[in-house]
């Protein structure tokens, strides 16, 4: 996997580790008939692989909290963009159509697999960003337009990743005839003398290249100024977040464009910001493909769309060191917020971490990592920092495969004992057993 918070890279995800064949239900057979979700029952299937430790995530909404740092920085973009509507509240649980299909993603694409992406059933889903809904918001007419969601993908237990983060996507329909064209122009001058009155620096690329085509709906000529509203939009929101923030006062932001691929945009960018020495990932963008605007009954105009990760920029800019954080319930967490503000958070306390390995030899259908990790989630929650792979190996004669995980146990409320430690690895090894099994070395 991706080092850091790379939630943003649907469109290349890499296979997992051992090359190992993907399974990914996680649910052991004798699994209940159906499951309540947001106070509906769904039929489980061959595909149900949501857990427990996931289904009380839905339905938090931290994003739609006042004084939680998710809430507060998305009201911080929201006043950015403050002639957008602002959505939020769709429900999490929607089809693989609308999550994939409607945005182009190939029949094969990674995401897709039951091993990254939680699955109610053949027909629901989790959502895995923001961008499953662009079809429907096109199609309430709304021409300028933010949304925030939770989202949620099956991924590596660390400081930065967790299986329910938050994205906000955001668009900008102009139409393509020449008042559309002119509205655009003067916007382009409106931002372009804002930004060069402000103190950033921009590593640009090219609006286009055979790499990063501009499709047959745009002229060369408009697709080229809707780019460019794009990047100026773009970078006044980070001016907006990252301005003043990112070296001394007479340092500039310094923010670079880099060529990307989605599968429902082209051309595609994604935007990173240099911030405490280093480039950082903000977000992906680019023009939308005609697919969406047909889908959406909106075939003769052209639109612009970005989606960003609320944890990553969070994280930075309130100086959060653990994702888990973020669903704390603790006062000493939430007590140090103030809505619309942007203050360093103080660690209240590190607590010390208690390492545990537990090493076993796989069922002979293998078993993918993101079924160890969810595993984990299920049993301990929170309690878990990061869990690792440290070791694998095939044996050459048996043909049977060994991994060894460490788990590194800490609470981020109280000091866990050794004792403690212990009953929560002997749970999770029990289960590992009981659900997959596998058998413990
Ligand atoms: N949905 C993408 C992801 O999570 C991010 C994204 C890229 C959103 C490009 C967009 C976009 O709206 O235009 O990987």
């Amino acid at each position: 996997m991706m080092i850091t918070l790379c939630r943003i890279r649907l469109a290349q995800r890499p296979l997992c580790a051992f090359g190992l064949r993907r399974c990914g239900s996680a649910l052991a057979p004798g699994r209940p008939t159906t499951t309540n979700l947001l106070g509906k029952e769904y039929p489980t299937d061959d595909k149900t692989n949501i857990t427990p430790a996931i289904a009380e995530k839905l339905g938090r909404k931290l994003y739609l909290q006042p004084s939680h740092p998710l809430g507060i920085l998305r009201e911080l973009i929201e006043s950015h963009f403050n002639n957008f509507t602002a959505h939020s509240g769709f429900s999490p649980i929607v089809t693989p159509a609308k999550n994939f299909d409607d945005l182009g993603f190939p029949a094969d694409h990674p995401g897709r697999a039951l091993s990254d992406s939680y699955y109610i059933n053949n027909e629901s889903m989790l959502r895995t960003h923001t961008s499953a809904h662009e079809v429907e918001v096109f199609a309430r007419g709304d021409r300028r337009w933010l949304l925030t969601s939770d989202v949620y993908r099956r991924d590596e237990i660390d400081s930065t990743h967790y299986p329910v983060f938050h994205q906000m996507e955001g668009a900008r329909v102009f139409r393509s005839t020449p008042e559309g064209m002119t509205e655009l122009e003067q916007d382009n001058a409106r931002l372009s003398e804002h930004l060069a009155q402000s103190n950033i620096v921009i590593e640009d690329v090219p609006h286009s290249s055979p790499t990063n085509p501009i499709p047959s709906i745009y002229s060369n000529h408009d697709a080229e100024r809707m780019v460019l509203n794009l990047k100026l939009s773009l970078n006044s929101l980070m001016l907006a977040l990252f301005g003043g923030r990112a070296g001394s006062a007479e340092e500039p932001l310094r923010v670079r464009w880099i060529e990307a691929y989605f599968p429902f945009t082209s051309p595609s960018f994604e935007v990173e910001v240099f911030f405490h020495g280093k480039w950082i990932e903000i977000l992906g963008c680019g023009l939308v493909q005609q697919r969406t605007l047909q889908l959406a009954n909106i075939p003769h105009d052209v639109s612009w769309a970005f989606g960003l990760g609320l944890e990553r920029i969070a994280m930075i800019l309130f100086a959060i060191p653990d994702i888990r954080l973020f669903w704390s319930t603790d006062s000493r967490f939430l007590d140090q917020f103030t809505p619309g503000k942007i203050s360093t958070f103080k660690s209240y306390s590190k607590y010390p971490p208690c390492h545990k390995d537990v090493s076993f030899w796989l069922p002979s259908e293998g078993l993918h990592d993101n079924d160890v990790f969810d595993l984990v989630r299920d049993v301990v929650g929170d309690l878990a920092e990061d869990v690792k792979m440290i070791d694998g190996f095939t044996h050459p004669k048996t043909q049977r495969t060994s991994r060894c995980y460490r788990i590194n146990y800490r609470s981020m409320d109280k000091s866990l004992s050794n004792d403690e430690a212990n009953a929560l690895h002997t749970d999770v090894i029990t289960q590992l057993r009981d659900r997959f099994g596998v058998e413990i070395r």
